[in-house]
This record gives structure tokens, C-alpha cells and sequence, in this order.
């Protein structure tokens, strides 16, 4: 069964633009999946706790010498994990927050990039191990950066999910959210256009 993944990061959760980009992409792609599964992490509601040098430690020991509390520090970077894998569809919504990612998702990035386990090192360097997958990133903005050498936010997202094996990446922006309303609407609406061709039914069925 197809499956989705969206991962919100919003401090505003469901409220947030990036979140509701993001729930106008998954709707749209729902259309064209009758019957799939749609998981969504609120990372607002439900926050991943930072990485920690006992979770890290954890992380790196084998699986028989695990304590009690390292046992359950893996097994929740394995459920994160798990849930990724189940998906063939990721949807980030992606606020910018101080130039870069929310706090909320970068943690949830650190336990899911996992050596062994989503990437691994090899003689001819690392290899992502979540190939195949369609992501889709709802970008919310109050600026205009996309494009240009002050967007130091889709290029770090890009490069982790390639590391990870992700490279069919898709961003939809809306920026300027900030500015004022007529920049607002006009930015949302070419975001929803944008939406419509990238997951839009007449494109499923073509
Ligand atoms: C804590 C915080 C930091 C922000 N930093 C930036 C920033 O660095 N650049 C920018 O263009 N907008 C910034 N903004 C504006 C957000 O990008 C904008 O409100 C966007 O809609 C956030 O997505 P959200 O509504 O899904 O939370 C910031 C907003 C907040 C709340």
C-alpha cells in the first residue's frame, strides 16, 4: 500500500503556513492514492529530544551489550526509523526559523541519520540507505531567499536527504510570507499552483 510520511516542524503545529502547505500537498496526493496511508509527526506536539552523547554512545554499541536505558534510547531511533522506511512518499513541512531548520526537526534528522542503519560508510564513501522515495518540502518563509547564496536552508535539507539516499527531492516555496499581505497571498497562492503540478491529479493520471 502506498504509504506517506509528513513530518511538521511548525512551532505553530497545525497553524503553521509550512503545515498547511504541506496538508494542501498531502491532500492532493491523497486524491490520486485512494486507499493509502498517510502518517503525519507533529514535532511540535510530539518533540524528539536532542542527541545526547549517552543516546549517541547508545547508538554505537552492539546490540547484545546494550544497558536497559541504551536498549530504550536505540529502540526509539528505530521506531523514527521504521516509520521512514514503511513510507515510499516523505512530506517535510520546512519553517525557516533563524536561517536554518527548526530546532524540532534537526533533532529528529540526528536520530534518524544513523550509521549502519540509514547510511553506511564505504571504501568509495558513504552510501544512503533509503533509496526510492519521493519527498516533497513545504517551504515556509517570511523572507525571499530561494536560489540565491542566502539560502543555507535547502541546501543543508537537500544534502541530508541525498545522504541518506533521497535525491528525488522537490521543493515548494512560499516566501515572503512576511512582507505584507499582498506578498502573502500571492506567495501562497503560486505555492498552491505549484502544489497542483507537482501532485495534482491531471498529472497522476497522465
Ligand atoms: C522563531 C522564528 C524565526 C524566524 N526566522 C526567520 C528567518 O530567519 N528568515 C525568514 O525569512 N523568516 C523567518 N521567520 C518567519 C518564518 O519563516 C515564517 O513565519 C514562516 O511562515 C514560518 O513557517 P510556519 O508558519 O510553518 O511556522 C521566523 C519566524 C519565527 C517564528
Amino acid at each position: 500500500m502506498p504509504t506517506l510520511l509528513q513530518v511538521n516542524s511548525s512551532l505553530y503545529s497545525g497553524d503553521g503556513q509550512s503545515t498547511r502547505l504541506a496538508d494542501q500537498l498531502v491532500a492532493r496526493w491523497r486524491a490520486s492514492h485512494p486507499g493509502a496511508r498517510v502518517i503525519v509527526r507533529d514535532l511540535a506536539r510530539d518533540p524528539v529530544p536532542h542527541l545526547d552523547a549517552a543516546t549517541f554512545n547508545a547508538f554505537r554499541t552492539p546490540a547484545t551489550e546494550l544497558t536497559p536505558a541504551q536498549a530504550r534510547a536505540v529502540a526509539y531511533s528505530d521506531a523514527l526509523i521504521d516509520e521512514l522506511r514503511q513510507a515510499d512518499t516523505l512530506v517535510l513541512a520546512l519553517p525557516l526559523y533563524n536561517f536554518g531548520v527548526p530546532s524540532t526537526l534537526k533533532a529528529w534528522f540526528d536520530h534518524i541519520a544513523r550509521a549502519g542503519a540509514t547510511f553506511r560508510y564505504t571504501a568509495d564513501g558513504p552510501v544512503g540507505l533509503l533509496p526510492g522515495k519521493t519527498v516533497y518540502v513545504a517551504a515556509a518563509r517570511g523572507g525571499r531567499y530561494a536560489g540565491t547564496g542566502t539560502d543555507h536552508q535547502a541546501p543543508f535539507v537537500r544534502q541530508l536527504l541525498g545522504f541518506l539516499g533521497m535525491e528525488d527531492v522537490h521543493f515548494v516555496y512560499a516566501e515572503g510570507l512576511a512582507l505584507d499581505a499582498a506578498a502573502r497571498d500571492q506567495a501562497l497562492a503560486e505555492a498552491a499552483a505549484e502544489v497542483e503540478r507537482l501532485v495534482g491529479v491531471a498529472r497522476s493520471a497522465a
